[in-house]
């Protein structure tokens, strides 16, 4: 009997040193890849969904592994930059970033690459989700006109950038070669209600910001890291306006954040949401109750919150001049009940004036600065324009629009039409307090925009000459009348 017990608990000991190494090491993930590669695919092909962003492919729930078919097209072709900025984008799927691919852990992929016969160059894909040479970088280097097949298998779970990889490989990525794969867990990633496809990329263009025309790559720029765009999907605006993102109070939403680069390291936040997971650099440690999270160039992040209360949610690029300045904001629009016990919003306004303080005034222009000389009107309209990409669009939208509740359109606005004298006064000092729009009110802060007479002359005079404003042309002397 005695014998018996201490061989039965011999045998547990050595049961336990022998599958106990292989289970505790590394939390359970260790075995992840390995068991992948064994993982049996029986069923027959199925052609692999994908899609443009900011849309991604549905889902892939309990299903086995299975043999899945990638077919992506190589597209060169002119589009836009920003509005009036045209550019030549190289492209997986005709969109920057390209199209989404969705499996899970086991599938065996066959991929098909395609260079259109109007392409100039030859490309390939590296795809980080492949285990083997170059992923996949050789197998699939393809010129114009032909097509390459490869065969990989997906053995471990997140969200992979993919990219160009032909020489000059920077500017293959930097003129849109990127996109995301996701890789899902056995058994699928837990189930939201919202899902969202985001990629930041930076471009390098010879003339800067806001420039219009047809821009070529620049390559210096790109070699010092100067980017004059640094864009959510491909755009400046692909992500606002008519384009924003949407969602409902109540809902979890998730997005798949990737970085193509080729230079910079996002920091991504999103204005007015706290992330409560963050499935860090796309792998499995997830984080919570995140602020902003660090996506390095060909990496990407899974963030999930859920949206509680309705408001204009602002994606951006932490590192803010990108934002304001080269174009890095998407919104995600949250609509529904209002939730005051999460966020009351403005419940006093007040005066406040320490003692002894006196109201500071206007901003001044730089004191000793040569007066410009006279714009003509399609040079202030250029002028004008610029400034407005820059400063104004994020609140007042791309095409004047104007934001929800918060920011009054521009376009038809009566309350601009009426008085040319106080929207300089508005764009020199600023505006707080209620004001009515079109017979809608608002009551929002804007804040005073340091600009120098030519500036605010230009971009008034190219609101007022746009989406059905009343034409009039503001002058130097007019802003110079009201600093004073
Ligand atoms: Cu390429």
């Amino acid at each position: 009997m005695k014998a018996t017990i201490l061989n039965a608990m011999w045998l547990a000991m050595a049961l336990s040193v022998l599958y106990g190494c292989r289970q505790k090491s590394d939390d359970g993930e260790e075995n992840i890849s390995a068991r992948a590669v064994r993982m049996k695919v029986e069923s027959q092909p199925v052609k692999a969904e994908l899609t443009s962003p900011p849309l991604v492919p549905k889902p892939v729930g309990n299903r086995p592994p299975q043999k899945l078919i990638v077919d992506m097209e190589i597209i060169e072709e002119e589009g836009e930059l920003a509005d009036g900025v045209r550019y030549v984008f190289w492209t997986f799927g005709g969109t920057v970033p390209g199209s989404f691919i969705r499996g899970r852990v086991g599938d065996e992929v066959e991929f098909t690459l395609k260079n259109h016969p109007d392409n100039k160059l030859p490309h390939n894909i590296d795809l980080h989700a492949v285990t083997g040479q170059g992923g996949g970088a050789e197998a699939s280097f393809v010129a114009p006109g032909h097509q390459k097949t490869f065969k990989f298998k997906l053995i471990n779970p997140g969200l992979f950038v993919y990219h160009c990889a032909t020489a000059p490989v920077g500017m293959h990525i930097g003129n849109g070669m990127y996109g995301l794969i996701l890789v899902e867990p056995a058994g699928g990633l837990p189930k939201v209600d919202r899902e969202y496809y985001v990629m930041q990329g930076d471009f390098y263009t010879k003339g800067k910001h806001g420039e219009p025309g047809l821009q070529p790559f620049d390559m210096q720029k790109a070699y010092d890291e100067h980017a004059d765009y640094v864009l959510f999907n491909g755009k400046v605006g692909a992500l606002t306006g008519d384009n924003r993102l949407t969602a409902n109070t109540g809902e979890t939403v998730r997005l798949f954040v990737g970085n193509g680069g080729p230079n910079l390291v996002s920091s991504f936040h999103v204005i007015g949401e706290i992330f409560d997971k963050v499935y860090i650099e796309g792998g499995s440690a997830v984080n919570r109750n995140v602020q902003t999270t660090l996506i390095p160039a060909g990496g990407a992040a899974i963030v999930e919150f859920k949206v509680e209360v309705p408001s204009n949610l602002i994606l951006v690029d932490h590192a803010l001049f990108r934002t304001f300045n080269k174009g890095a904001l998407g919104i995600l629009e949250v609509s529904g009940e209002k939730n005051h016990l999460v966020f009351e919003g403005e419940v006093l306004e007040g005066i406040y004036q320490p003692e002894g303080a006196t109201i500071q005034s206007t901003p001044v222009s730089e004191a000793g600065a040569e007066p410009a000389k006279p714009l003509t009107k399609p040079e202030k309209m250029q002028l004008g324009q610029r400034i407005y990409n820059t400063a104004c669009f994020a609140c007042h939208q791309p095409n004047g629009e104007g934001l929800g509740e918060a920011f009054p359109p521009l376009a038809k606005s009566d309350y601009l039409n009426k008085d040319a004298a106080r929207a300089i006064n508005t764009v020199l000092r600023g505006l707080s307090g209620e004001i009515t729009v079109n017979g809608k009110k608002y009551n929002s802060q804007m804040p005073a925009q340091v600009l120098n007479d030519q500036e605010v002359a230009g971009v008034l005079t190219f609101i007022y000459n746009n989406w059905g404003n009343n034409g009039t042309e503001v002058t130097e002397e007019q802003v110079r009348a009201q600093r004073k």
